[in-house]
Protein backbone atom coordinates (compact mmCIF):
# COMPACT_ATOMS: atom_id res chain seq x y z
CA UNK A 1 0.00 0.00 0.00
CA UNK A 2 1.28 3.27 -0.73
CA UNK A 3 2.29 5.58 1.81
CA UNK A 4 0.10 8.78 1.66
CA UNK A 5 0.79 12.00 3.44
CA UNK A 6 -2.45 14.05 3.88
CA UNK A 7 -1.72 17.99 4.44
CA UNK A 8 -4.56 20.21 5.23
CA UNK A 9 -4.15 23.80 4.50
CA UNK A 10 -6.29 26.71 4.46
CA UNK A 11 -6.92 28.76 1.22
CA UNK A 12 -6.70 32.17 0.89
CA UNK A 13 -6.94 32.95 -2.94
CA UNK A 14 -9.39 31.78 -5.80
CA UNK A 15 -6.91 29.88 -7.63
CA UNK A 16 -7.46 28.06 -10.96
CA UNK A 17 -6.43 24.62 -9.31
CA UNK A 18 -8.88 25.36 -5.83
CA UNK A 19 -11.83 26.41 -8.31
CA UNK A 20 -11.66 23.26 -10.52
CA UNK A 21 -10.74 21.36 -7.28
CA UNK A 22 -14.20 22.79 -5.74
CA UNK A 23 -15.83 22.43 -8.87
CA UNK A 24 -14.84 18.31 -8.70
CA UNK A 25 -15.58 18.05 -5.74
CA UNK A 26 -19.07 20.10 -4.68
CA UNK A 27 -20.76 17.53 -7.07
CA UNK A 28 -19.95 14.57 -4.88
CA UNK A 29 -21.51 16.36 -2.00
CA UNK A 30 -24.82 17.63 -4.04
CA UNK A 31 -26.38 18.19 -7.43
CA UNK A 32 -28.51 21.07 -6.00
CA UNK A 33 -25.32 24.08 -6.02
CA UNK A 34 -24.50 26.26 -8.85
CA UNK A 35 -21.84 25.20 -10.78
CA UNK A 36 -18.84 26.41 -8.76
CA UNK A 37 -16.96 29.67 -10.18
CA UNK A 38 -14.03 31.55 -9.39
CA UNK A 39 -16.58 34.48 -8.13
CA UNK A 40 -18.14 31.72 -5.87
CA UNK A 41 -14.84 30.69 -4.20
CA UNK A 42 -13.36 34.14 -3.73
CA UNK A 43 -16.70 35.15 -1.71
CA UNK A 44 -15.83 32.00 0.61
CA UNK A 45 -12.11 33.40 0.71
CA UNK A 46 -13.08 36.98 1.11
CA UNK A 47 -15.77 35.80 3.76
CA UNK A 48 -13.98 36.88 7.28
CA UNK A 49 -16.14 34.32 8.88
CA UNK A 50 -15.19 31.25 6.91
CA UNK A 51 -12.31 29.49 6.39
CA UNK A 52 -11.79 27.32 3.06
CA UNK A 53 -9.42 24.11 4.31
CA UNK A 54 -8.31 21.70 1.69
CA UNK A 55 -6.70 18.12 1.87
CA UNK A 56 -4.05 17.39 -0.23
CA UNK A 57 -2.06 14.43 -1.50
CA UNK A 58 1.06 15.46 -2.61
CA UNK A 59 0.19 18.52 -4.73
CA UNK A 60 -3.22 17.04 -5.77
CA UNK A 61 -6.62 18.43 -3.56
CA UNK A 62 -8.18 15.32 -2.83
CA UNK A 63 -10.59 16.89 -0.13
CA UNK A 64 -12.38 20.44 1.75
CA UNK A 65 -14.29 21.59 4.16
CA UNK A 66 -15.50 25.27 5.17
CA UNK A 67 -15.10 26.26 8.65
CA UNK A 68 -17.28 29.17 9.90
CA UNK A 69 -16.99 31.34 13.05
CA UNK A 70 -18.85 33.53 14.09
CA UNK A 71 -19.42 35.77 17.40
CA UNK A 72 -22.77 36.07 19.35
CA UNK A 73 -23.69 37.48 22.57
CA UNK A 74 -23.85 34.06 23.82
CA UNK A 75 -20.05 33.51 23.00
CA UNK A 76 -18.54 32.16 20.07
CA UNK A 77 -19.84 29.51 17.71
CA UNK A 78 -18.93 27.57 14.59
CA UNK A 79 -20.41 25.67 11.89
CA UNK A 80 -18.65 22.65 9.42
CA UNK A 81 -20.34 23.20 6.27
CA UNK A 82 -19.23 20.89 3.04
CA UNK A 83 -16.89 18.50 3.93
CA UNK A 84 -15.98 16.48 1.12
CA UNK A 85 -13.16 14.20 -0.19
CA UNK A 86 -12.93 12.55 -3.55
CA UNK A 87 -14.04 9.17 -4.45
CA UNK A 88 -10.81 7.88 -5.25
CA UNK A 89 -9.60 9.00 -2.10
CA UNK A 90 -11.69 7.92 0.62
CA UNK A 91 -11.41 5.67 3.44
CA UNK A 92 -7.37 6.80 4.48
CA UNK A 93 -8.45 9.17 6.91
CA UNK A 94 -8.56 12.37 4.80
CA UNK A 95 -11.70 13.35 6.47
CA UNK A 96 -10.94 12.84 9.60
CA UNK A 97 -8.04 14.74 9.10
CA UNK A 98 -9.87 17.83 7.96
CA UNK A 99 -12.08 17.91 10.60
CA UNK A 100 -9.76 17.42 13.35
CA UNK A 101 -7.93 20.61 11.89
CA UNK A 102 -11.61 22.79 11.80
CA UNK A 103 -11.90 21.77 15.51
CA UNK A 104 -8.25 22.69 16.50
CA UNK A 105 -8.98 25.90 14.44
CA UNK A 106 -12.18 26.53 16.16
CA UNK A 107 -10.64 25.57 19.75
CA UNK A 108 -7.49 28.11 19.02
CA UNK A 109 -10.02 31.14 18.35
CA UNK A 110 -12.00 30.63 21.27
CA UNK A 111 -15.19 28.82 19.72
CA UNK A 112 -17.27 27.11 22.52
CA UNK A 113 -19.46 24.86 19.99
CA UNK A 114 -18.94 23.22 16.67
CA UNK A 115 -22.42 22.64 15.17
CA UNK A 116 -22.62 20.64 11.84
CA UNK A 117 -25.76 18.67 10.62
CA UNK A 118 -25.46 15.29 8.19
CA UNK A 119 -28.63 13.59 6.48
CA UNK A 120 -28.81 9.98 8.51
CA UNK A 121 -28.60 8.36 4.91
CA UNK A 122 -24.92 9.53 4.91
CA UNK A 123 -23.26 6.84 6.86
CA UNK A 124 -20.07 7.12 6.86
CA UNK A 125 -20.02 10.72 7.23
CA UNK A 126 -22.27 9.88 10.54
CA UNK A 127 -19.60 7.22 11.61
CA UNK A 128 -16.83 9.85 11.28
CA UNK A 129 -18.15 12.74 13.52
CA UNK A 130 -19.21 10.04 15.61
CA UNK A 131 -15.86 8.97 15.98
CA UNK A 132 -14.61 12.58 16.07
CA UNK A 133 -16.32 13.29 19.48
CA UNK A 134 -19.94 14.77 17.89
CA UNK A 135 -23.22 13.84 19.61
CA UNK A 136 -26.33 14.01 18.06
CA UNK A 137 -28.20 17.07 19.46
CA UNK A 138 -32.13 16.77 20.48
CA UNK A 139 -33.16 20.30 18.72
CA UNK A 140 -35.51 21.25 15.49
CA UNK A 141 -33.29 22.06 12.43
CA UNK A 142 -35.48 24.85 10.57
CA UNK A 143 -34.53 26.27 7.14
CA UNK A 144 -36.08 28.99 5.05
CA UNK A 145 -35.30 28.46 1.62
CA UNK A 146 -34.49 31.72 -0.47
CA UNK A 147 -33.31 30.96 -3.73
CA UNK A 148 -35.86 28.80 -5.07
C1 LIG B 1 -17.90 11.48 4.55
C2 LIG B 1 -16.55 11.64 3.89
C3 LIG B 1 -16.13 13.10 3.93
C4 LIG B 1 -15.52 10.80 4.68
O1 LIG B 1 -14.23 11.03 4.12
P1 LIG B 1 -13.07 9.93 4.25
O2 LIG B 1 -11.80 10.57 3.86
O3 LIG B 1 -13.44 8.68 3.54
O4 LIG B 1 -13.08 9.67 5.83
P2 LIG B 1 -12.04 8.81 6.68
O5 LIG B 1 -11.09 8.11 5.73
O6 LIG B 1 -11.47 9.68 7.72
O7 LIG B 1 -12.99 7.74 7.35
C5 LIG B 1 -13.68 6.81 6.53
C6 LIG B 1 -13.36 5.39 6.94
O8 LIG B 1 -12.03 5.08 6.63
C7 LIG B 1 -11.39 4.49 7.77
N1 LIG B 1 -9.98 4.81 7.71
C8 LIG B 1 -9.40 6.00 7.99
N2 LIG B 1 -8.08 5.92 7.79
C9 LIG B 1 -7.82 4.67 7.38
C10 LIG B 1 -6.64 3.99 7.01
N3 LIG B 1 -5.45 4.57 7.02
N4 LIG B 1 -6.75 2.70 6.61
C11 LIG B 1 -7.93 2.10 6.59
N5 LIG B 1 -9.10 2.68 6.93
C12 LIG B 1 -9.03 3.95 7.32
C13 LIG B 1 -12.09 5.12 8.92
O9 LIG B 1 -11.97 4.36 10.10
C14 LIG B 1 -13.50 5.14 8.42
O10 LIG B 1 -14.10 3.88 8.60
P3 LIG B 1 -15.71 3.70 8.61
O11 LIG B 1 -16.20 4.05 7.24
O12 LIG B 1 -15.87 2.27 8.95
O13 LIG B 1 -16.26 4.63 9.63
C15 LIG B 1 -16.56 11.13 2.43
O14 LIG B 1 -17.06 9.81 2.41
C16 LIG B 1 -17.39 11.97 1.48
O15 LIG B 1 -16.90 12.96 0.96
N6 LIG B 1 -18.66 11.57 1.21
C17 LIG B 1 -19.52 12.26 0.27
C18 LIG B 1 -19.92 13.64 0.73
C19 LIG B 1 -20.49 13.64 2.15
O16 LIG B 1 -21.33 12.85 2.50
N7 LIG B 1 -20.00 14.59 2.94
C20 LIG B 1 -20.44 14.76 4.31
C21 LIG B 1 -21.54 15.74 4.35
S1 LIG B 1 -22.24 15.91 5.96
Amino acid sequence: VARVVTTVEEVTDATDDVVAALARLVPQLTTTAPPVSTEIVRDVTTSPATTLLVARDGAEIVGTLTLVIFAIASGRRAWIEDVIVDERARGRGVGEALVAAAVARARAAGVRTVDLTSRSTREGANRLYLRLGFAVRETNLYRLTLDG
